[in-house]
């Protein structure tokens, strides 16, 4: 009998799905293509699916255009709130973090608690846990971009809509699409051994609640990896994604579809079944990429042993 091919290395990206405005387009596209391109960097060199997740997360938390780590928007008590996980497609081990607040990289703390005592801390107890890994802090000031201070205050002033969906819609009769990015960052990564690691960073949503946790740190939600199936990341309005399973959805249809239909498929099923507004970014367990969104844009970046440099989402969906 024929053995199957060796898994394919291949890394996907992205940097949020939402209206994201024209004159911000440039700096979204750029980012990701710099973040898949530090994590094929690792994957060329025989790195680990993990690491090269943890290359492209950490570089697009300390990118300010993106929402997750500096650039974070604030919840509606005016501090940053932040939400990150990672999933190990080896074991389906997952370390998550919620609600943090001076953590450095949301995403390093999650990745201490992979295959440790608990899967998720959050609050006081994730950043007590992150102080004694030795991981860095930082003022919470510290992740507050001016362009979000802005936004706070219109919001304060009542300028902006709070339905959190507002920002996502694409629909022509939803409400003006809010002004600054709503883009949760995550990466999915296979391998050499065919290892699939997924992992994603959050800010959350504008004018969130404190204590609020969205879709990116809950395994199934926001993100999912098995090496039997394949992995996924998902970006968008959190609530909708939450109810809809949707990185499990997702990786559900590569059963009998490819990387491509599979994330459409999850897609307009969230669409159908909760209205959800969102972007997932998929890869099969042979390396195939795939990645769907309902909303206006979504920053998407992949690349893999086939292409010269990484591909980059083009100026028009
Ligand atoms: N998708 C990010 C969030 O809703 O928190």
């Amino acid at each position: 009998m024929d053995k199957p091919p060796p898994p394919r290395p291949a890394v996907i990206v992205h940097g949020g799905a939402w209206a994201i405005p024209d004159d911000e387009w440039k700096a979204h596209r750029e980012g990701v293509a710099r973040a898949c391109a530090a994590a094929w960097g690792v994957l060329a060199a025989n790195g680990a699916a993990l690491d090269a997740v943890e290359a492209a997360v950490t570089l697009l938390e300390e990118d300010p255009t993106f929402d997750a780590g500096v650039g974070s928007v604030l919840t509606r008590d005016g501090v940053v709130e932040m939400d990150a996980a990672v999933m190990d497609g080896r074991d389906r081990g997952v370390g998550a973090v919620a609600c943090v607040r001076t953590i450095r990289s949301p995403f390093r703390a999650a990745r201490s608690l992979l295959h440790a005592e608990h899967v998720m801390l959050m609050g006081e107890g994730a950043e007590r846990w992150a102080r004694e890994q030795g991981l860095a802090t930082c003022d919470n000031a510290d992740f507050v971009v001016e362009r979000e201070r802005r936004r706070f205050e219109a919001m304060r002033a009542g300028a902006v809509p709070a339905d959190p969906r507002a920002a996502f819609d694409r629909r022509p009769s939803g409400p003006p699409p809010t002004r600054g990015p709503r883009g949760t960052v995550g990466c999915v990564a296979i391998d050499r051994g065919g290892n699939i690691a997924a992992g994603g960073s959050t800010g959350g949503t504008p004018g969130k609640r404190s204590g609020r946790v969205g879709d990116t740190p809950i395994p199934g939600a926001g993100l999912w990896a098995d090496n039997r199936e394949g992995g996924a990341a998902c970006t968008g309005w959190g609530e909708g994604i939450l109810r809809m399973g949707l990185a499990r959805t997702a990786v559900s249809h590569l059963r009998d579809a490819s990387a491509q239909d599979a994330a459409w498929l999850s897609i307009r099923e969230m669409d159908a079944r909760v209205s959800g507004l969102a972007g997932v970014i998929i890869l099969s367990r042979d390396g195939s990429i795939g990645f769907g969104f309902n909303t206006p844009r979504m920053a998407v970046s992949y690349m893999d042993g086939e292409l010269a440099d990484p591909w980059v989402i083009g100026n028009d969906r």
